[in-house]
C-alpha cells in the first residue's frame, strides 16, 4: 500500500517537476528572443515552445511527433545531420549551425541553431534541446533589394531638390516681374531656360544609369559660366552679394556634357551664396594648369568646421534647415564621371573655396 502510495507520489512529482520545466523553458524563449525545441535521441521532436507561431507561423503540434530536418531547407540538411551525428559521438560538445528554416507560407528563414545533447545522472544520453535564433539577413538578394531601394530613395529626394531651384528661381523673377515691367523679355527669357531645365531634369536620372557620352562636345568653360551668370547673380541679388568674374577671353575648352556641368556651377555657386549671412563677393576664376580646366569658386561665407569636411559630397549631408545634402553628391558624381576631381577648402568665419578640376583633352 505504503509503495503504492509513494509510487503516485512520485509520478505526481514527476508531473509537476515536467510541467514546471515545460513553463520554464516557454518563458526563457520568450525572454531571450529564442525558440526552444527538445526531441527524443532518434530526433524526433516532443516540446516546442510556444514562440514557434511568431517564428515561422507553424502552431507547436505541426512539429511535434517530426524531426527538425523535415523543416530544413535542402541545401542545410545534411549540414545539420552531419552535426547531429558529431553531437552523439562526442559527449561533451555542444554544436552551433547557421541554417534555413523552412516557414509555414513556403518561404526561409535564417536561422542560428544551437544543438546539446542531454544527459541523465548516469551520463546516459537522454534527449536533444535545440535553441534556435533569428539571425539578421546579409545574403546577396537582400543586400540588392536594400541597394535598389536606397537608390530609388535618393533618386527621389535628388529629383525633387534639383527641382526645386529652378522652381524658385522661376517664382523669384515673377515676382521681379510683377514690380519691373522694363526686364519682362530678359525675364521671361530666363524663365524659359528654367522650365528647360526642369524638362531635362528627368533625363538627369541617367546619370545614376550610365554616362550618356553621345551629349559630351567640346564646351569652353568661361562660355558655359557665361550662361549661368544671369540666373546666378538673380539668387545673389537678393543677398547684396556680388558675383566678381576674375577671368581673360582665352578660352578653356573640355570635352563635356554641358548641361551637367551647368548643374554643378549652379549647385556650388548656390551653396556658396546660402553660406554667407551678410553681403559679400564671390570670386569666379576660370583657367588652365597642365592638362586640365580648373573653375574655382571662393565665397565669403561661414566656412565648414575642419570635423565636418569629410562628410562634403556624402549624401544626406546637410546642415541647412531645408537642406537635403543631395546636391554636392550630384556634383561629385557628375565630376567624377567627367574623369574630373572637386577639391574643397574651407577657413571657420572666412569662407570657402570649391575647385572644379576638368581634363582639357578627352580622355576614355
Ligand atoms: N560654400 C559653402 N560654405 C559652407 N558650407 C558649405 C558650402 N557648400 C556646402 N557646404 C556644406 O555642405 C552641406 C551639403 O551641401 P549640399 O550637398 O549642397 O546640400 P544642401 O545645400 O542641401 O545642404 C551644406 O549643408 C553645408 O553645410
Ligand atoms: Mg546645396
Amino acid at each position: 500500500m505504503d509503495t503504492i502510495y509513494s509510487n503516485h507520489i512520485d509520478r505526481k512529482n514527476d508531473d509537476r517537476n515536467i510541467h514546471v520545466f515545460s513553463e520554464t523553458l516557454h518563458i526563457l524563449s520568450r525572454t531571450f528572443n529564442s525558440m526552444i525545441i527538445r526531441s527524443s535521441i532518434d530526433g524526433i521532436i516532443h516540446f516546442v515552445s510556444s514562440n514557434i507561431k511568431k517564428f515561422l507561423g507553424y502552431d507547436a503540434d505541426d512539429f511535434v511527433g517530426r524531426k527538425l530536418s523535415d523543416f530544413l531547407h535542402e541545401k542545410d540538411k545534411s549540414k545539420f545531420l552531419n552535426s547531429f551525428c558529431l553531437l552523439s559521438q562526442d559527449d561533451n560538445d555542444d554544436s552551433s549551425l547557421t541554417l534555413r528554416v523552412k516557414k509555414r507560407d513556403g518561404l526561409f528563414l535564417w536561422m542560428d541553431l544551437k544543438m546539446k545533447m542531454l544527459k541523465d545522472l548516469h551520463q546516459r544520453p537522454v534527449e536533444y534541446i535545440y535553441i534556435i535564433q533569428e539571425i539578421p539577413v546579409d545574403n546577396d538578394e537582400n543586400l540588392l533589394e536594400n541597394d535598389k531601394l536606397s537608390l530609388i530613395g535618393q533618386l527621389a529626394a535628388g529629383i525633387a531638390h534639383e527641382i526645386r531651384n529652378p522652381l524658385t528661381s522661376i517664382k523669384g523673377f515673377i515676382q521681379l516681374m510683377k514690380s519691373d515691367d522694363k526686364k519682362r523679355d530678359e525675364y521671361l527669357e530666363i524663365m524659359e531656360n528654367e522650365i528647360d531645365r526642369i524638362d531635362s531634369i528627368s533625363n538627369e536620372l541617367m546619370i545614376f544609369a550610365k554616362p550618356n557620352h553621345s551629349k559630351y562636345k567640346y564646351h569652353n568653360l568661361k562660355d558655359i559660366f557665361k550662361t549661368c551668370v544671369t540666373l546666378l547673380e538673380g539668387l545673389a541679388f537678393q543677398k547684396q552679394i556680388k558675383m566678381v568674374l576674375d577671368y581673360d577671353d582665352e578660352p578653356v575648352c573640355v570635352y563635356c556634357d554641358e548641361q551637367k556641368i551647368k548643374q554643378v556651377i549652379i549647385n556650388i555657386v548656390k551653396n556658396a551664396i546660402e553660406a554667407m549671412d551678410e553681403p559679400g563677393k564671390i570670386y569666379i576664376q576660370i583657367g588652365k594648369n597642365g592638362d586640365k580646366g580648373i573653375l574655382s569658386i571662393r565665397d565669403e561665407g561661414c566656412g565648414i568646421p575642419p570635423d565636418l569636411i569629410d562628410k562634403i559630397g556624402q549624401p544626406f549631408f546637410t546642415t541647412k534647415q531645408n537642406g537635403n545634402g543631395l546636391g554636392l553628391m550630384m556634383c561629385y558624381k557628375i565630376i567624377e564621371e567627367h574623369k574630373g576631381k572637386i577639391d574643397v577648402q574651407s577657413e571657420l568665419g572666412v569662407g570657402t573655396t570649391f575647385r572644379i578640376f576638368l581634363p582639357l583633352d578627352h580622355v576614355e
